[in-house]
């Protein structure tokens, strides 16, 4: 399993050493929540961020944008150091096209879907994505309940990986920490995002481990 604290949840005045601290922690990837006020009703930060924190880190860079215009910021994106660009399917009228231009630029690309899009909204996207990211919570703050009507998603789309003989990874976010783990990994997910979980947890190191004993 892949672990993917996210920064959205860390001391945004110490976040040098808050990104250092999860990847000591022993996290996989590290997600970066980038929020416009528009799309979801909260605003982060952008590809500045990502260019920020770059240096300090070897770490994938898992960016999660939640963005009404998602096709302005490959180019930032792509400059910044991001590894992975994953996008709303409700955000973009041109998803197969943007999904082009993310590879083109260097990035893998993703797609996220909200906790009430279907599968079969993305299923003809699924041959182009390198991962599909289901919201665990309506996306835009973290410490919210996972919503468990969210599980026959991933089990669909594990479903189709397997039947269409796809490589995409699945991906969780939302409300993910020790408990909602396992119900996820029995349906074939891949990447575990936690904010809440891991950055308030008094041992981050020790919060990972018992995530990833659910894999056993
Ligand atoms: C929410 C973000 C999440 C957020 C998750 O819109 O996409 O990445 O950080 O936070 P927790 O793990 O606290 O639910
Ligand atoms: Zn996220």
């Amino acid at each position: 399993m892949i672990i993917a604290p996210s920064i959205l949840s860390a001391d945004m005045a110490n976040l040098k050493a808050e990104v250092h601290k999860a990847e000591s922690a022993g996290a996989d990837w590290l997600h970066v929540d980038i929020m416009d006020g528009h799309f979801v009703p909260n605003l982060t930060f952008g590809a500045n961020v990502v260019d920020a924190i770059r240096p300090h880190t070897k770490l994938c860079l898992d960016c999660h944008l939640m963005v009404a215009n998602p096709e302005d910021y490959v180019n930032s994106l792509a400059q910044a150091g991001a590894d992975i660009m994953t996008f709303h399917a409700e955000a973009s009228q041109h998803s197969h096209g943007l999904i082009q231009s993310i590879k083109a630029a260097g990035m893998q690309a993703g797609l996220a879907i909200n906790p009430g899009t279907p599968v079969s909204a993305i299923s003809p996207l699924l041959a182009d994505v390198d991962l599909v990211l289901v919201m665990t919570v309506n996306p835009g703050f973290g410490g919210q309940s996972f919503i468990e009507s969210t599980l026959d998603k991933m089990a669909e789309l594990d479903q189709w990986r397997q039947s269409h003989n796809l490589a995409f990874k699945i991906e969780v976010d939302g409300g993910i920490k020790q408990e909602t783990t396992k119900a996820c990994l029995d349906q074939g997910v891949d990447v575990f995002v936690a904010g809440s979980y891991l950055y308030g947890a008094d041992n981050m190191q020790q919060a990972m481990q018992a995530m990833r004993r659910q894999a056993r």
